[in-house]
């Protein structure tokens, strides 16, 4: 299979797609480090239409600086060859000053379900996240953006985001690609050394079980504690949440009945774990 051709502009990016438009144009933000979970979000939109732009940018302005700006994996090329095989008619890589030109001065915040949770312990990311993923939205008018399951806070801010801007897109979710073990797929798993590796497998079935006693009647706020001391029993350094929450609005919920999603944020060593389930 071809390559798909790298455009690195606006403008050029706009280009490419206008002849395509008839047929509609599905776009798919990455950070790039491409694996199966990202993939998955490639096929969602073939579904959709033959044509599939796939940006690949590490968003400075979603990282604090303390966090792994730096040595987020960078891997253009091998990303370019997985794309080519799942069909990808173009690759929007641009670089950070077409972005964020000199003199940058405007932030896309939004509220409701970016309130907690995330927020809590990284205070600038959906910013960063709003920012880019509107622009990107503005950059290729797509019919179809895909967004995966797996960052479901994400998800649920850009539904937000692209309802409340009417940007005229379909924010597509798509379910959580994981490991044989059940850890989900992220590129921030290649930090994890063999060892880290193992304990990370664990998290899944420390949900599950989380999972398992809600459904036999134990209390909410007692099973988020059971799963906290679990996951710290696995081998996780610090847990940062354990947290059932309306699967809507992620506001907390003190009894079950509704649809709710169980979110989980943990920490091994440097790396940074997020995972979601319904329940
Ligand atoms: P990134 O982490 O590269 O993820 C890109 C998209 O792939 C997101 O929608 C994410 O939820 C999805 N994804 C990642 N791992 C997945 C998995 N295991 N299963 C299903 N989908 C998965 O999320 C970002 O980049 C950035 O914040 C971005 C939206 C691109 C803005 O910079």
């Amino acid at each position: 299979m071809s390559s798909p051709p790298i455009v690195t502009t606006v403008t050029d990016l706009r280009r490419a797609l206008e002849p395509l438009r008839k047929d509609g144009v599905a776009l798919v933000p990455t950070m790039g480090a491409l694996h199966d979970g990202h993939l998955s979000l490639v096929a969602a939109a073939k579904q959709r239409t033959p044509n599939v732009a796939v940006s690949i940018f590490v968003n400075p302005t979603q990282f604090a600086p303390h966090e792994d700006f730096y040595s987020y994996p960078r891997t253009l090329e091998s990303d370019r060859e997985k794309l080519a095989g799942a069909n990808t008619t173009l690759i929007f890589a641009p670089a950070a000053r077409e972005m964020y030109p000199d003199g940058f001065a405007t932030t896309v915040c939004v509220k409701g379900p970016a309130n907690g949770l995330e927020t809590d312990f990284r205070p600038h990311f959906f910013d960063g996240v709003a920012t880019i993923v509107a622009k990107l939205l503005i950059a290729a008018k797509p019919d179809w953006a895909m967004f995966g399951e797996k960052d479901y806070q994400q998800l649920l801010v850009i539904r937000r985001l692209a309802r409340d801007l009417d940007l005229g897109v379909e924010i597509v979710a798509v379910p959580i690609a994981r490991e044989e073990d059940g850890l989900a797929m992220s590129s921030r798993n290649a930090y994890l050394s063999p060892s880290e590796r193992k304990i990370a497998g664990q998290l899944n079935a420390v949900m599950r079980e989380v999972i398992a006693r809600l459904q036999r009647g134990t209390g909410i706020v007692e099973a988020e504690a059971f799963g906290a001391a679990a996951i710290k029993d696995t081998g996780f350094d610090t847990v940062d949440y354990v947290a059932l929450r309306d699967a809507q609005t992620l506001d907390p919920i003190t009894a079950m009945g509704k649809p709710a999603r169980l979110l989980v944020a943990a920490r091994i060593c440097k790396t940074r774990l997020i995972d979601n389930m319904a329940v």
